[in-house]
Formats: C-alpha cells, structure tokens, sequence
C-alpha cells in the first residue's frame, strides 16, 4: 500500500504480443511506457551505423558508454532518439533485429542500459508509475514490480506476427522469419547475462489462444486487486 507508484512488469520473447499489451495497459492504467528493447536496438542501430563488429564486445561497450539515449514514455507516442537523432524506425530493420542479441549479450551494455532503466522507472513514479516491457524486467531491472507478467505463444504465432508487422506477405517469408525468431529466441535464453527466464512470482499468459483485450483484461484485474495505491 502507501503513495509508491505502480510498476508492472512485461517480460516475454519476441512476436509474443508484449508491446500491443504494454502500451494498452499503460494507457487504460494512466501510467507511463517503457519499452526497454527500443534501448538495446538503439545501441545496435548506432553500432551498425558506425561499422562497429558487433562481435568485439569491448568496442561494443566503448560506444553504448559514450552514447545518450534517450527515450519517450507516452504510451500513446514512445520515442527514442541516440546521440539526439531519432531511431524510431530504423531500430525496426531486419538488420537490427538480427543483430541485437549480440549487443544485448555484452554485460557493460546491459549494466549501462539497467542503469538509464531504473532511472526511467523511478522518474514516473510520483506520478502514478509505469508499465515496462523487455526480457529481465520482473528479475533484474525490477524485481519489486508489483505486477509480472511473462507473456508466450507458440513459436509459429510469433513468426506470424513478426511477418505480419515487417508488412510480409508469402510463406517463404513466415518460414525465415521463424527461422531468425528461434535463433534469437535461443541467443536471449541462453546468453550468461541476464538471460530471458520467468520470474518465479510472474503470472504467465499464453497469448497464442487469448486475444490482446483477453491479456489486457486479465493483467487490468490482477492489478485491481492490488491493496490500494494512490
Ligand atoms: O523486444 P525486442 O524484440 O524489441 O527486443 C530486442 C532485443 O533486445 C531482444 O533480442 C533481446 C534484447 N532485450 C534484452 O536483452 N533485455 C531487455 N530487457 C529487452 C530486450
């Protein structure tokens, strides 16, 4: 209870819908959106931009060190601007996307981007509080949300999705997708750096046979049994 703000926590792999269920939660709850992939795609943006070989994790950490990153928590308008150029689209590229793990796997870039996340996180609070999507947020980034949840789907609705959203049409397209999807899947569940894992006090939400509203709902309820906030 008492006047701390409200942190709800959406961690989960990518295509499993966290995003679409973040935003709306934020939106229905009055609270600000932080979207912590933007961060880590951001920094891949920028390393790619720069030639930097995304395999030398000391070059890799050397930029992200050097590099501000800025982010806009409006659920209805997140932004993200590196070095004060905005990034919103090019952090969606086929490139990035299949680049970020490696950038995401270097402990001094996530010890760095945690950091700025928790800075973010304890500046909305006063204000109501914030809902935070990404891989660690429940277990590393924070550990005191009052609500987790780990969202899944099957691997084939996922690579749907993604297809979907990247504006693809064909088979062929879905099929590489997925391909890309298990691969990264694999590099963010497995790497030795707070690695993709459900924490154990999170509510877990298959999504691959509940509609967006139905995990909305469902998430919107438990936080209305919360004991009272202000
Ligand atoms: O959710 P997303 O697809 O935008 O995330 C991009 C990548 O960033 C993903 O491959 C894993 C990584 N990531 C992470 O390691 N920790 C987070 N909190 C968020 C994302």
């Amino acid at each position: 209870g008492g006047a701390e703000g409200l942190i709800v926590a959406v961690d989960g792999p990518g295509g499993s819908g966290k995003s679409t269920v973040a935003r709306e939660i934020a939106r229905r709850l009055g609270l600000r959106y932080l979207d912590t992939g933007a961060m880590y795609r951001a920094v891949t943006q920028l390393a790619l931009e720069q030639r930097i070989d995304i395999e030398d994790s000391a070059a890799v950490a050397e930029l992200a060190e050097r590099a501000v990153i800025s982010v806009g928590t409006d659920p209805d308008e997140p932004s993200i601007a590196i070095d004060g150029v905005g990034v919103d689209a090019q952090i969606r590229t086929r490139a990035v996307t299949n680049a970020v793990s490696a950038i995401a796997a270097v402990p001094a870039v996530r010890a760095l981007l945690v950091t700025q996340q928790r800075q973010v996180i304890a500046a909305a609070l006063p204000a109501g509080g914030i809902v935070v999507e990404g891989r660690d947020i429940g277990s590393v980034v924070a550990p005191g949300a009052q609500i987790k949840v780990f969202l899944t789907a099957s691997t084939e609705v996922r690579a749907l999705r993604r297809s979907r959203q990247l504006g693809e049409k064909g088979v062929d397209d879905v099929a590489r997708t997925l391909a890309e999807l298990d691969r990264r899947d694999a590099l963010d569940s497995n790497r030795a750096a707070d690695p993709l894992a459900i924490p154990p006090d999170a509510v877990v939400l298959d999504s691959t046979a509940l509609s967006v509203s139905e995990v909305v709902d469902e998430v919107l309820r438990r936080c209305e049994q919360l004991p009272n906030r202000t």
